[in-house]
């Protein structure tokens, strides 16, 4: 990853942190795109402590002028875009009848416009440099899901068949499009959801769903990182338009 610079959406915790800190440890300028000043700071401050090349652009993925910006920062920052993974991402629960439509349009503004928009302005710089790989974090829930999930389910189908779209339409121009499909991962979203579940025992949920995966335990943010780092790096190189699971087994069964 030397020399290449990358934007990682939602970069400051979780799934995001980990393909962070996978990217520049493997020699590549980060730009660590998030809503969360104070994660994104102490991120970028850590990295920079150890040599690494990052920067911090405090911006809402939902927002078209905050795509913007993250884009233009990137290029002014480090001198253009190789690498976007747009992995932002809120969850919370529902069915149609209990979703308000705030939370509808919240949870699909980030979740599947924010990955429109954040691509829409990357993708002019990566056309530029004559290649680029993005990876888009959708979810199990974009390919099976249970009760009480509509708004998250909706916004990440929309994202695996939004990948598939960008990776036919920009594929002659040398830009890979792949999506991920994480399980459960633990993470402070997973933990949040877990304390919705029972405000009193969050940790119980969380033991129930470790022995509920068929691989018997949660993923960590480091397994998807991985992942994420092989799609965009050169040996995935004749990948494109792929959707992958990361998720223990969950998905290979019902
Ligand atoms: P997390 O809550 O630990 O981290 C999400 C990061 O995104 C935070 O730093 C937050 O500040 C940032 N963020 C949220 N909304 C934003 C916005 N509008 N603009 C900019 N930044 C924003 O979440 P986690 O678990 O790391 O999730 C990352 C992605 O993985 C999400 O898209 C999520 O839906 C997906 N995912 C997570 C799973 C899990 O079990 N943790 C399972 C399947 C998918």
């Amino acid at each position: 990853m030397q020399e290449k610079v990358a934007i990682i959406t939602g970069g400051a915790q979780g799934i995001g942190r980990a393909t962070t800190l996978a990217l520049a440890r493997d020699g590549a300028a980060v730009l660590v795109a998030d809503r969360d000043e104070s994660a994104a700071h102490d991120l970028v401050a850590g990295i920079r402590s150890w040599g690494g090349h990052a920067a911090a652009c405090i911006a809402d993925v939902s927002l078209e002028a905050d795509a913007a910006r993250i884009a233009a920062d990137c290029v002014g920052t480090f001198g253009g875009i190789d690498i976007l993974v747009n992995n932002a991402g809120i969850q919370r629960p529902g069915n149609v009848e209990s979703t308000p439509l705030e939370l509808w349009n919240a949870t699909i503004g980030v979740n599947l416009t924010g990955v429109y928009l954040v691509s829409r302005f990357v993708i002019p710089e990566m056309r530029r440099r004559g290649s680029g790989a993005i990876v888009n974090v959708a979810s199990l829930h974009g390919l099976l899901t249970e009760p009480g999930w509509s708004a998250y389910a909706a916004s990440k189908g929309g994202v695996v068949s939004l990948s598939r779209a960008m990776a036919l339409d920009y594929a002659a121009e040398g830009i890979r499009v792949n999506c991920v499909c994480p399980g459960a991962i633990d993470t402070s979203l997973l933990r949040s959801t877990a304390s919705l579940e029972d405000a009193q025992h969050p940790e119980a949920v969380l033991k129930r769903w470790a022995a509920e995966q068929p691989i018997g335990r949660l993923g960590t943010p480091e397994e998807v990182a991985a992942l994420i780092l092989f799609l965009v790096g050169p040996q995935a190189s004749f990948i494109t338009g792929s959707v992958y699971s990361v998720d223990g087994g969950l998905g290979a069964g019902f």
